[in-house]
């Protein structure tokens, strides 16, 4: 029997930072209310020749030096994210193949929003159990700094940009084996996150630009109770499924919205403070590339250890959510 086992996390966090005090001279917010709603004191801002593509390769080098497989070895090629390089073609998977030399890999997007890597991770999971792939990069990546209407005070504060990236591969040892993942989505709830213009629907046109239509809009009151219900509900299906207590998770890793969010799931699920890991306060929300950053974060902190369960957690636009739960399992 193929297993997929988690191997390496990397992430590539763009060195501008755009502070709260950078906001207040742009919309009319304050540091102590940005920080008391959402507990974002800072976001890194990709420069201007960074695209999603560029913080991906960066991310997704890391991951692959850190996995012990060589490059030659990966055989797909996955990148989760809603600020792709370009609109349609080419994917931003594809220009991540190129920039890390890897030209003739099967490599594509997918689109789930802050779900996206969840969904990444169950996807490569099903390529390596079916035997059709035995090393998968997958990556999210994101600039939401390119989507942004910074007018819109509402919004524009909470987003920031970044990526994650890890290696998944093929083993024969189940104790490896990634548990399960388990995504979901709903586009009843289409309009709660929406950037309306520039796809089919509305074709890039004047009004779409003078409207700010490509832009993100979030009804974020609506969507901050169903990120809290979704979010433990998710959590609570999984641990019973597999009969798990909070003492077997070592690191909870939600998606990284507003930190009222991630305490209010963290309480209503039980995990502790020290459980459960936190960014949210250095880089917004990044979407896509939220729950790879905080896991890179905590692996670089020397918190992630061989063997340690980590479950995580995630929602967004579509609305999407999912959650995965895994040992890490770097090769030995
Ligand atoms: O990643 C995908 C999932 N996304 C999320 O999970 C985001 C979920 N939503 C949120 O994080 C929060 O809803 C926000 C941080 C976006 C907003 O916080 P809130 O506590 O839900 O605020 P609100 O929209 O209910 O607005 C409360 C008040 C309003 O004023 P009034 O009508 O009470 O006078 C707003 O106009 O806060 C005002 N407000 C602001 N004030 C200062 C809204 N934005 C700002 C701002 N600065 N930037």
């Amino acid at each position: 029997m193929t297993y997929a086992a988690f191997r390496s996390i990397g992430a590539y966090i763009p060195s501008k930072i755009m502070t709260n005090a950078d906001f207040e001279k742009i919309i009319d917010t304050s540091d102590e209310w940005i920080t008391k709603r959402t507990g974002i004191k800072e976001r890194r801002i990709s420069e201007e020749n960074e695209a999603s593509s560029d913080l991906g390769a960066r991310a997704a080098q890391v991951a692959i030096d850190r996995s012990g497989i060589s490059k030659e070895e990966i055989d797909l090629i996955i990148c989760a994210t809603v600020t792709p390089d370009y609109l349609c073609m080419p994917s931003t998977a594809c220009l991540i193949s190129s920039k890390v030399g890897l030209p003739n890999v099967m490599a594509f997007d997918i689109s789930a929003a802050c779900t996206g890597f969840v969904y990444a991770v169950s996807i490569a999971k099903a390529f390596i159990e079916s035997g059709m792939k035995k090393n998968v990069l997958i990556i999210g990546a994101e600039t939401y700094s390119s989507i942004l209407d910074y007018t819109d005070r509402g919004t524009c504060f909470i987003f920031g940009d970044g990526a994650g990236a890890a290696i998944i591969s093929a083993t024969t040892n189940k104790d490896e084996a990634i548990i399960d993942v388990n995504c979901s989505s709903d586009g009843n709830y289409e309009d709660l996150i929406k950037t309306a213009g520039g796809g089919s629907k509305h074709p890039c046109s004047k009004e779409v630009l003078e409207n700010k239509m490509a832009c993100i809009k979030m009804k974020g009151n609506e969507t901050f109770k169903l990120a809290v219900k979704t979010l433990t509900s998710d959590v609570q299906v999984m641990m019973q499924k597999h009969n798990l207590s909070n003492e077997d998770i070592t690191h909870f890793i939600p998606h990284q919205a507003n930190l009222r969010i991630i305490k209010a799931v963290g309480e209503a699920l039980g995990f502790t403070e020290e459980q459960t890991v936190v960014t949210v306060h250095k880089y917004g929300n990044t979407s896509a590339a939220s729950i790879p950053m905080a896991m890179n974060d905590a692996f670089e902190e020397g918190k992630i250890k061989a063997g340690d369960t980590i479950l995580f957690d995630a929602f967004g636009g579509g609305l999407t959510w999912g959650s995965a739960l895994f040992p890490f399992s770097p090769k030995k």
